[in-house]
């Protein structure tokens, strides 16, 4: 949360995200004392059936904390985590309800489906794959403007599109070109480099806010 907040608009009102988010009901689902009634409430009715209870209410109420708990072949679980917080890493999860990190690891894989609308969200765990160079190939000439190519990544979530710069340092200390394209296209068109140059062009994937490595190969331009 620190990266934003303290941002002020040109007109002075603050719009930092965090402070914007903490007392929203989503940030708060977890901590509600309705709530956390209602769930008792649940459990004293049915005894029998309170650990399945707990983990059903945690689906949306608690989800850092379930994901976190299923990972682990466990179930959610409420009242093991005070309103307040707490100090262990899964009583912060589940004290925070629905913050920053859960929407925004969410991945495109099983959206619109029914699961995905009652809770069964799925957090991309693993970066994906990097997109192969297949042209300029490696120590190549090119005249511009030239098209840059690649075969396609595979991931189970889904690619959502790729990245491509170009740079005349091996570092990518400085850009000299860059852009994104939506997948599935795999290829892009490059123009406006300096003429007698080499440069290096390097590619990412990317699933949500997920990034694969970069690959890179060298070629001269004229
Ligand atoms: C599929 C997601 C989901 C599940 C599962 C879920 N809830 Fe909720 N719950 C919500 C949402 C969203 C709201 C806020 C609805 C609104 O105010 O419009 C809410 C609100 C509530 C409220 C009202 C809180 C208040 O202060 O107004 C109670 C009480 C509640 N839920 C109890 C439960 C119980 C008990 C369970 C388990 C049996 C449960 N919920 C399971 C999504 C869920
Ligand atoms: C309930 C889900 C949810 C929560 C919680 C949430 N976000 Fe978002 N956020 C979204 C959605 C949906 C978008 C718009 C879609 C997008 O840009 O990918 C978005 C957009 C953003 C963007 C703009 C991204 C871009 O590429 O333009 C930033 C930055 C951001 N959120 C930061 C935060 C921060 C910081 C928090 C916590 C304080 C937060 N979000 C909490 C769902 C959420």
């Amino acid at each position: 949360m620190a990266c934003h907040n303290g941002l002020v608009t040109a007109a002075g009102e603050d719009v930092s995200m965090g402070f914007l988010w903490r007392p929203t009901m989503m940030a708060n689902a977890a901590r509600d004392p309705y709530w956390r009634a209602g769930v008792r409430r649940e459990t004293l009715d049915r005894p029998a059936a309170a650990a399945a209870i707990q983990d059903e209410c945690s689906k949306c109420h608690m989800p850092m904390m379930r994901y976190a708990a299923h990972v682990d072949g466990q179930k959610g679980a409420v009242f093991a985590h005070p309103p307040t917080g707490g100090v262990t890493p899964a009583a912060h999860l589940a004290a925070d309800g629905v913050s920053c990190s859960m929407c925004h690891q969410v991945a495109a894989g099983n959206l619109g489906t029914e699961e995905s609308l009652v809770g069964g969200f799925r957090v991309e765990e693993a970066a994906p794959r990097a997109p192969r160079p297949l042209s300029p190939a490696d120590s190549a000439s090119v005249t511009l403007p030239f098209t840059i190519a690649w075969a396609a990544a595979s991931d189970p979530s889904g690619i959502l599109a790729y990245n491509w710069q170009v740079s005349a340092s091996s570092t990518f200390a400085k850009i000299s070109r860059q852009d994104s394209v939506m997948a599935p296209a795999t290829s892009d068109v490059v123009s406006g480099l300096a003429v007698g140059q080499k440069f290096q062009f390097r590619l990412r994937s990317g699933v949500a806010r997920q990034r694969s490595n970069a690959l890179q190969v060298s070629f001269s331009n004229g």
